[in-house]
């Protein structure tokens, strides 16, 4: 038996020490060591048991994802798992590692098979579709929570802005709650993981303390990023846990350093097989390692090294291109070629991108020739690396399908009207130009988190391929799809 025991330990490799060391192919004996070890994980949280060393490594849909954390193990005496309010909710009800630090609908649904509908999740404040909905009943819970179930989305709410330049003008909320002074957006959680490399904090941003500025080196000089993330700790547990008063900051500190000393990513794919062989750089470990800086490789010339951008943005699988990968007999081997095929891809497949408001209206250009990687430029990451909120059309009306929202906003001096499903970053700003506009979240890790977009409109990664197809008019082919959510999925 060939087993790879190094897989559950964390430990600061160099590149040349993972290159030599990641040879091993993925057993079905190893995948029943890593399952049997992850059961006890699961059991080990539920019945809230002191620390222990828990797996680094969980199963998703395709294929095995890795956590890398300080020691070798997820701290679960950390305060992150702690409950500081009147519902019982932590950060890990809605942060959950084998989710890829968000949570899915499939995991929540037994979770309220499992209790009735009784976990700390349902929760009326945010979880339900309405904080005042009947939960009277597990009837009545498996309707007032059904977008949890559905989309694994959290109800936010947000008043509109008092000095907002338009005004809600008409609501058309299916649970009959929102107004003016609470909106309810549905949004999933984003990750509570990869932080080191957010360059804004929150689906729009809210949470940003100022824009982070350069250098900021990921993990030498990211005080701005820390400040930010101790305000979205407090905050997360005054309203998501309901506390009265949010803990000392003994407590965020610790909370905020446990979330940004994990690094998450897939590690072995069930087609591809271990993401960091055959000198692939798949994995966490590799990624902890990670060079980033804000600006790094931004195309809209921010980057204060001065160095022109690069829309190769993802590296990972350079050395796994195969021009005659058709004639392999080994399915690894054609699986591995898609993947670096769906990389080439997402570089340099053209895109004309056009009416993304924050991209197009602000350089001035109404057609951008561009591809996923002008958005998406942080190297191997896949975030924008500067705060970038732009619309690229989530929240349009022509796309809301009837569990959502619909908001009808008006422009105080043009106007004008919208439709909307969530404002984005105009609630915060109240200006109509940010209306729609939400930041593009890191691609790593992102098979183990489904639904996508802020609001879990794309079940599937192939569904997100399909949403871009449409809105760019883009003319993707099947096989061209396929490898790029072959690639999306080895993240
Ligand atoms: C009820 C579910 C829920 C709970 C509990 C919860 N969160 Fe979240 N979290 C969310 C949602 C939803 C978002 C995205 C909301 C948005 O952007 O408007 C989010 C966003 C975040 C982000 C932003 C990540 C990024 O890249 O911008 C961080 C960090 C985070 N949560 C950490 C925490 C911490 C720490 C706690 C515990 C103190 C916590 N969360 C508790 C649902 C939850
Ligand atoms: C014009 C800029 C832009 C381009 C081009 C672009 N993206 Fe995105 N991407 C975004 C933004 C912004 C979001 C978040 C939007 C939202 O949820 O409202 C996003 C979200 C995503 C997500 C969902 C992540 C999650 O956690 O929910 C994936 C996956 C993704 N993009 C992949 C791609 C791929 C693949 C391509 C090329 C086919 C691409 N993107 C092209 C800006 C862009």
């Amino acid at each position: 038996m060939h087993t790879d025991n190094s897989w559950g330990h964390t430990v600061m490799f160099q590149h040349s020490t993972i290159r030599s060391a990641v040879c091993q192919r993925l057993t079905a004996a190893a995948v029943a060591f890593l399952l049997a070890g992850v059961g006890s994980t699961h059991a080990q949280q539920a019945n809230r048991q002191p620390a222990t060393a828990s797996p680094l490594i969980t199963t998703d849909p395709s294929g095995l994802l890795q956590t890398n954390a300080p020691g070798g193990s997820i701290d679960s005496s950390n305060p992150f798992f702690q409950s500081f309010g009147s519902n019982g909710r932590s950060c890990n009800s809605c942060h959950r590692q084998a989710q890829g630090w968000s949570i899915t609908p499939d995991e929540l649904r037994q979770r309220f098979t499992k209790t009735n509908g009784n976990d700390p999740i349902f929760a009326l404040v945010d979880g339900a579709v309405s904080p005042v909905a009947d939960v009277s009943s597990v009837y009545a819970r498996r309707i007032a929570y059904a977008m949890l179930l559905s989309r694994g989305v959290v109800r936010i709410g947000m008043p509109i802005p008092a000095n907002a330049e338009f005004r809600l003008t008409k609501v058309d909320d299916p649970y009959g709650y929102a107004s003016a002074r609470e909106l309810s957006l549905f949004r999933r959680p984003l990750p509570s993981t990869n932080l080191i490399w957010d360059t804004a904090v929150m689906w729009d941003g809210r949470e940003t303390a100022a824009p982070f500025k350069p250098p900021m080196d990921a993990g030498i000089d990211h005080e701005d990023l820390l400040e930010s993330l101790a305000s979205q700790a407090r905050d997360a547990i005054l309203g998501h846990e309901q506390a009265g008063a949010a803990p000392g900051a003994a407590i965020i500190d610790q909370i905020v350093d446990f979330e940004t000393h994990l690094f998450t990513a897939q590690l072995s794919d069930q087609d591809a097989g271990q993401l960091n062989h055959s000198n692939g750089m798949g994995g966490a470990n590799i990624l902890a390692q990670q060079r980033f800086w804000i600006g790094i490789n931004d195309v809209l010339g921010n980057d204060p090294t001065a160095e022109p951008f690069d829309e190769n943005a993802m590296r990972l699988f350079d050395d796994w291109n195969d021009p005659n990968a058709q004639f392999n007999h080994d399915p690894g081997s054609r699986a591995r070629a898609a993947v670096a095929r769906g990389q080439q891809l997402f570089n340099t497949l053209p895109i004309a991108i056009t009416g993304v408001g924050g991209l197009n209206d602000a350089t001035g250009q109404a057609v951008i020739h561009g591809t996923c990687s002008t958005c998406h430029d942080s190297p191997n990451i896949g975030n924008h690396s500067v705060a970038l909120p732009i619309n690229i059309g989530i929240a349009d009306a022509s796309r809301r399908t009837p569990d959502m929202p619909l908001y009808t906003l008006t422009n105080y001096s043009t106007g004008q009207t919208v439709q909307t499903t969530d404002p984005g970053l105009a609630l915060r700003t109240g200006k109509w130009a940010d209306i729609g506009k939400f930041k593009g979240p890191i691609l790593r890790g992102v098979a183990a988190r489904a639904p996508y977009f802020h609001n879990g409109s794309a079940a599937a990664l192939g569904d997100v391929v399909d949403f871009y197809n449409t809105r760019f008019n883009i003319n993707i082919t099947a096989q061209q799809k396929h490898d790029l959510v072959a690639f999306l999925s080895a993240l």
